[in-house]
C-alpha cells in the first residue's frame, strides 16, 4: 500500500485534501490523472447500466433534501455506529474495535481499561438550510444517493413510461462522518456512489438479486479486475437490516485484506412503503394488465466509486524488468490498467525534439487522435524515459514518429509509426490512417 499511496501522490492520482493546512482526515482530492480514471469508471458504469439497457433510466438528485426523507428512511434514528470512549487516551473507538481480553475491555490505542459504555453515534453530517440555525432548518448531507431515487420514484416512472421491472440509476456524492477513516481512500468521509434501484414485483425479487450479482461481477471483469480477486459474501441474516430479504457483498482482495466494493441488496418494498407512509403520497405502481395497484420491491446494486478506483490501482500496480537505454535490465513500475480505464490512452512522441519534421508530424497525430481519446504529447528526454513515464501512469499505447515515418529510409514505410504496447513492450508499425481505429478497438 505504501508504494501505491506514494505513486498516487507523485504522479497526480490522489492527494490529501487541504494538504497545505495539514489535511482533514478522511477527505481526498483527485489530481489530473485520478480525475480521468474516476471519470472513465463512472462513464463506463453509466454506459453499461443505463445506455446499453432498455429498462434503466438515470437521474441526478440533490445532495441536500428535506429532513423528513431521513426520518422516513430510518437514517435519523438508526444510521449510527456504537462508539466507546477511552477515558485514558481520549480516543473514540468503534465498539467492535475494543479488545476483549477474557471479558475485560481494553483500548486498542493505549491498552487502558477505563472505557465508557457503547453509545450510538450518528454518521450523518448535520447542516442548516437558510438564515436561521435551529432545529427547523436542520438537515443532513446525504449518506447515500438511493433515497433521492425512492422519493422521485413516481415522477420518474411517469415521465419515462417504464413498466416493471425497471431501474433508476444515479452517480453522486455521499457523506458519512466515519469514526475511523482508514486504508487510504477506502473508508472516506466524502465519497461517491454508483447506485441502481431496480424495481420489480415481489415474486421476482430473489431471482433479480442473483441476476444483478452476476451482471455486476461481469462489470468488474470488463474494467480489468480479475475474477480471482473478487469474492462474493452472502451477508448472514443477523448482519442484514430487518427489512432486507437477502444481500451479497462483492469484496475485493486489497493489499490490506478482503473488503467490500459493492453491496447487492434485496431491500423489499421497505423504502417506498416508508416514504408513502410518511409523505401521504401514493408511491404505488398500477399494473394495466391486471388492474392491480401495489408498492414495488427493489433490488439495489450499490457500488463505491472511490473504492473501485482504489481497487483498479491496486490491481494494475506491477513491477517487472525492462531494459534501460544501454540495454541493462532495470525494475519498471507499471500500472496495467485496462485500456478502457486508463487515464491517458496514448502517448505521442517525436523521436527527436529538435527535428521540425518529426515534431510537426507528431502534432498532426495528436490532432488526429484528440477527438477520439485523451492523448499526451511528450518530446522531452530519451525515448526510453518517455515510455517509462507513461508506463508508470498506465498509458496502454505509445506512438513514436521516427525517420521511417518521414519515408527517409524506406518509402513504403512513409506515414507509418511505431506503436508500442505497454504490457508486452512489443512494437509494430501501423499506418497513421489506421491508428484511431486500431486504438479505439481496445479502449471502447
Ligand atoms: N444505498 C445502499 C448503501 O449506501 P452501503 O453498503 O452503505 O449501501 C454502498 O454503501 C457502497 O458505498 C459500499 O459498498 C462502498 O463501496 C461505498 N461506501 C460506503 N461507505 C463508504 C466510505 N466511508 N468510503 C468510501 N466508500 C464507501
Amino acid at each position: 500500500m505504501e508504494k501505491i499511496v506514494s505513486l498516487c501522490k507523485r504522479r497526480g492520482f490522489i492527494f490529501q485534501s487541504s494538504e497545505i493546512y495539514g489535511g482533514l482526515n478522511g477527505l481526498w482530492d483527485y489530481g489530473p490523472l485520478g480525475v480521468e480514471l474516476k471519470r472513465n469508471l463512472k462513464n463506463y458504469w453509466w454506459r453499461v447500466m443505463v445506455h446499453e439497457r432498455d429498462d434503466v433510466v438515470g437521474m441526478d438528485g440533490s445532495i441536500l433534501m428535506n429532513r423528513a426523507v431521513w426520518k422516513a428512511s430510518g437514517h435519523e434514528e438508526t444510521f449510527s455506529d456504537p462508539m466507546v470512549d477511552c477515558r485514558s487516551c481520549k480516543a473514540r473507538l468503534r465498539a467492535d474495535q475494543v479488545i476483549d481480553k477474557k471479558g475485560v475491555r481494553q483500548c486498542p490505542n493505549c491498552g487502558g481499561k477505563d472505557l465508557t459504555e457503547p453509545r450510538a453515534f450518528n454518521l450523518m453530517f448535520k447542516t442548516y438550510v437558510g438564515a436561521t440555525e435551529d432545529e427547523s432548518s436542520m438537515t443532513y448531507l446525504r449518506p447515500e444517493t438511493a433515497q433521492a431515487i425512492f422519493v422521485q420514484f413516481k415522477t420518474v416512472l411517469e415521465v419515462s413510461r417504464k413498466k416493471l421491472p425497471f431501474g433508476i440509476a444515479q452517480v453522486g456524492k455521499a457523506f458519512r462522518n466515519e469514526i475511523n477513516p482508514r486504508n487510504f481512500t477506502f473508508r472516506s468521509r466524502e465519497f461517491e456512489q454508483m447506485e441502481l434501484e431496480y424495481f420489480c414485483r415481489a415474486e421476482e425479487g430473489m431471482r433479480l438479486l442473483d441476476y444483478w450479482l452476476k451482471e455486476r461481477l461481469k462489470f468488474y471483469e470488463r474494467i480489468g479486475i480479475s475474477r480471482g480477486k473478487l469474492h462474493v459474501r452472502e451477508v448472514p441474516e443477523e448482519e442484514r437490516a430487518f427489512y432486507s430479504k437477502a444481500n451479497y457483498d462483492i469484496e475485493y482482495d486489497f493489499p490490506f485484506g478482503l473488503q467490500e466494493l459493492e453491496g447487492v441488496a434485496y431491500r423489499t418494498d421497505y423504502d417506498l412503503s416508508q416514504h408513502q407512509k410518511a409523505s401521504g403520497k401514493s408511491l404505488e405502481y398500477f399494473d394495466e394488465e391486471t388492474k392491480q395497484k401495489f408498492i414495488p420491491h427493489v433490488v439495489e446494486p450499490s457500488a463505491g466509486v472511490d473504492r473501485t478506483v482504489l481497487a483498479l490501482i491496486c490491481e494494475a500496480y506491477a513491477e517487472d524488468q525492462a531494459p534501460d537505454e544501454k540495454g541493462k535490465m532495470e525494475t519498471r513500475v507499471v500500472l496495467r490498467f485496462h485500456p478502457r480505464m486508463a487515464p491517458i490512452k496514448c502517448g505521442i512522441f517525436p523521436l527527436l525534439k529538435n527535428n521540425a519534421q518529426l515534431v510537426e508530424k507528431a502534432k498532426e497525430i495528436v490532432d488526429l487522435l484528440r477527438p477520439h481519446m485523451y492523448v499526451f504529447y511528450d518530446e522531452s528526454g530519451a525515448i526510453g524515459r518517455r515510455y517509462r513515464r507513461q508506463d508508470e501512469i498506465g498509458t496502454p499505447f505509445g506512438v513514436t514518429v521516427d525517420f521511417e515515418t518521414l519515408g527517409e529510409k524506406d518509402a513504403t514505410l512513409r506515414n507509418t509509426v511505431t506503436l508500442r504496447d505497454r504490457d508486452s513492450m512489443k512494437q509494430r508499425r501501423v499506418a497513421i490512417g489506421e491508428l484511431a481505429g486500431t486504438l479505439l478497438a481496445d479502449i471502447t
